[in-house]
This record gives structure tokens, sequence and C-alpha cells, in this order.
């Protein structure tokens, strides 16, 4: 997560669209994004993930390069370097890339991981809630995006971070990609399972190692997955917002393959509690 410091924009709660003060990437504290993993390879981390039952994470296409025994999943980590005892270092049993995934800012950047064995839920440990396709996510929505990604000039950081990003309507995304570019670029196209977050003006994005990661969205009383970190022209380039994988439009997918997995819709969303949630119980509608 990269963000630079400037002197900005950007609000809370509750969130009005894009002007208020400042959010730059921040510290998390332990629990707080207890859905978040990472994912590493030969003991190094390379990608973020989600976990999305008690046997699966959800991470990107491209995150899977060298031959599977060599990943390893942790979970319930947020200092890196330090994971604690309630930490948990699972293998990998088998990975599911999304057939159409074709290298680099191509469709289909997601991918199923099998654990080597059912994690127990924990303070720390608990999966994301999956939308299904009418949970809506419109521009100007503050969700989140966390991992433990390249800060550019900074080493990366070891305390996962998180950082706020508006949704940007993929109109608008694909737009703000074709300004200025350069002669004998590819444009960019912005496709039906991309969704685009963060800034027009640059500054504050997700970068190099925060991909597979998770943005998440809270919408009613649940936290919900509303896109995995995918990719960008480099990392906070003006009119480069951050482009994910679009969860919503994978439910047929993912379900093939755990076929008991929920997807609530939007109403479910705003009434039911989906596990995560961080608001105190007693602030909710008997
Ligand atoms: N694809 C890159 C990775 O492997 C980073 C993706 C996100 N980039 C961005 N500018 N939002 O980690």
């Amino acid at each position: 997560i990269l963000s630079l410091p400037v002197p900005s924009v950007f609000g809370c709660n509750p969130p009005p669209i894009s002007l208020n003060r400042i959010v730059k990437g921040q510290d998390t504290v332990p629990g707080e994004f207890p859905w978040q993993i990472s994912l590493q390879l030969n003991k190094r981390h390379v990608c973020g993930g989600s976990l999305i039952s008690d046997e699966w994470v959800i991470t990107a296409a491209h995150c899977f390069y060298q031959d599977l025994s060599q990943y390893q999943v942790l979970l319930g980590v947020t200092q890196l370097s330090n994971p604690g005892p309630q930490a948990c270092c699972l293998g990998v049993k088998q990975v599911i890339v999304n057939p159409t995934y074709a290298g680099q800012t191509s469709s289909g950047d997601i991918a199923l991981v099998q654990l080597s064995r059912r994690v127990q839920y924990s303070d720390l440990i608990l999966p994301i809630c999956l939308p299904d396709a009418s949970v809506k996510f419109p521009p100007g929505k503050v969700c989140w995006v966390t991992g433990w990604g390249n800060l550019l000039d900074l080493p990366s950081p070891q305390t996962l971070q998180k950082l706020q990003v508006p949704i940007i309507d993929s109109r608008t995304c694909g737009e703000l990609y074709r300004t200025n570019m350069g002669d004998g670029l590819t444009p960019r196209i912005i496709k039906e399972d991309m969704i685009c977050a963060g800034f027009a003006e640059g500054l504050k994005d997700a970068c190099k190692g925060d991909s597979g990661g998770p943005m998440v969205c809270l919408i009613g009383h649940s936290w919900v997955l509303a896109g995995i970190v995918s990719w960008g022209e480099g990392c906070a380039i003006k009119n480069r917002p951050g482009v994910y994988s679009r969860l919503t439009y994978y439910q047929n997918w993912i379900h093939r393959y755990i076929p008991d997995i929920q997807f609530p819709g939007q109403e479910s969303m705003e009434t039911l509690i989906c596990p995560g949630i961080r608001i105190s119980l007693s602030t909710l509608p008997v």
C-alpha cells in the first residue's frame, strides 16, 4: 500500500465522496482485517489474499508462477516478521486458477486456494463475505484495501497497512487510463470483471506485493469482498487508479468449486452480519 504524504483529502465515517481529510495508508491493529492472509513463496511474502471459508482462500491468478509445494498461507498475522502465537501457517492442497487469465492486465485474475487442512476461526482468523450480483458498489463508495505491499521507495512494511479507496466507475476509469497514454502503449481496457478504486490524482494506491489481497466494503453491518488487488500502471500515478478483480462477476465460478459457500445479497447484507464484523453488537437493532 502506497500513500505519499500530501496535504489532502478525504474522510472516514460517514464517507462523503472524495473530499475531506487525509487518510494515508496506516498500520492496522490485530484482528481488524481477520480475513487477510499472506501468501508466501519459499517463506517470503509474495501476495495477499482473503480467507473465504475455513479451508479456502481467494487471491489473484498472477500470484502463481511456481510449483505449488513452495507456497504457504499465513493466517492471523498483522506483523509479518513477528506472527505471534495465534498465527497459523498452512500448506496448499490445491490451487484453481481462473482459466480465462492470460497474463498481466487480462481478465480472470482470480484464483482459489484450498488449504492443507481446515483452520480454526478465532479473533484473528475469520472469513470475509462474498457478494452476490445484487450487491452494489456505487462510484464514490469508500472501501478499504489492505496489504503488506510496497511503499514505493521504502522497504515493504512489516505491519499490515490499510488504505481507504473510493470506487471509481468503469467508464471513468477507462477514460483515466486513456489520458496521456504514450504512443505505442496498448490501451488498458477495464473489462466487465474488473472494478477500479483509488484516486485520479494518484498518490495513494495499492502496489506491488498487495496483489491478491482484499478490497472490502462495509455494506450495512457486513464487511464484504468487493475486489481483489490485480493491476495498475505503476503505483499511485496520476490518472492510473488501482484495478481489482470484481467478485460479483465470479459467483458462479466460485460456487462450482465451493458449493456450500454463501453469497448474501444486498438486502441480507444490510440486515445480517457476516463474520469478521467489527461493530459492537450492542449498536445493532434488536
Ligand atoms: N500487480 C502488482 C503485484 O503483483 C500490483 C497490483 C496493484 N497495483 C496498483 N497500482 N494498484 O503486486
